[in-house]
């Protein structure tokens, strides 16, 4: 099989690899850098279980190759939790009780950083419309929705109790964080 060598940003991370040219990023992410929140479904991007986000873009990894990742940066489910506390995101889904076997849950949460960049403070409407590639089959998509407007609460109520101390914003991957010169173009950031 040929191969193509790769540098890819991966959760923050630089990474050069020689990757089999027909190896999709999910296998890519799974296999080679052990990345498994993200999950096998449908593999033809129909469930969202394997979303990722790649310069700033929602993916479903299993229908792009490895190969075209070159120069990008990709951020998983992985790269969401800070050293001491789960993102914001994550606290919401098991509050929200929005998890129930959590196959889906990775995909989910990738889709609604997505979403959030688009709509920091989004309708339940555009959060329906915005993540309905992403299948659930066993919670509901209610809790989902509410664990979504739970996690902008959260977030919302950290920055000003942030901005009322005078201390250092949060930074939440995904949503402040940057990863790239495409990313910040996508969501207007300077
Ligand atoms: Fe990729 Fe279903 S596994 S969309
Ligand atoms: Fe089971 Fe969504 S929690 S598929």
């Amino acid at each position: 099989m040929r191969t193509v060598n790769i540098e890819v940003t991966v959760n923050g991370q630089l990474y050069r690899k020689e990757v089999p040219v027909n190896q999709t990023l999910l296998r890519f992410l799974r296999e080679d850098l052990f990345l498994n929140s993200l999950k096998e479904g449908c593999n033809e991007g129909e469930c969202g279980a394997c979303t990722v986000i790649v310069d700033g873009y929602p993916v479903n990894s299993c229908l792009v190759l490895a190969a075209e990742m070159d120069g990008k940066s990709v951020l998983t489910a992985e790269g969401l939790a800070g050293d001491d506390r789960l993102h914001p995101l994550q606290e919401a889904f098991l509050e929200a009780g929005a998890v129930q076997c959590g196959y889906c849950t990775p995909g989910m949460l990738m889709s609604a950083v997505a979403l959030l960049n688009l709509y920091p403070h989004p309708t339940r409407d555009q959060i329906c419309k915005e993540m309905e590639g992403n299948i659930c089959r066993c919670t509901g998509y209610a809790r989902i929705a509410d664990a979504v407007l739970l996690a902008v609460d959260k977030m919302d109520a950290e920055r000003k109790a942030a901005a009322e101390a005078g201390v250092e914003m949060p930074v939440f991957a995904g949503i402040d964080e940057k990863f790239s010169d495409k990313w910040n173009k996508r969501y207007n950031v300077s």
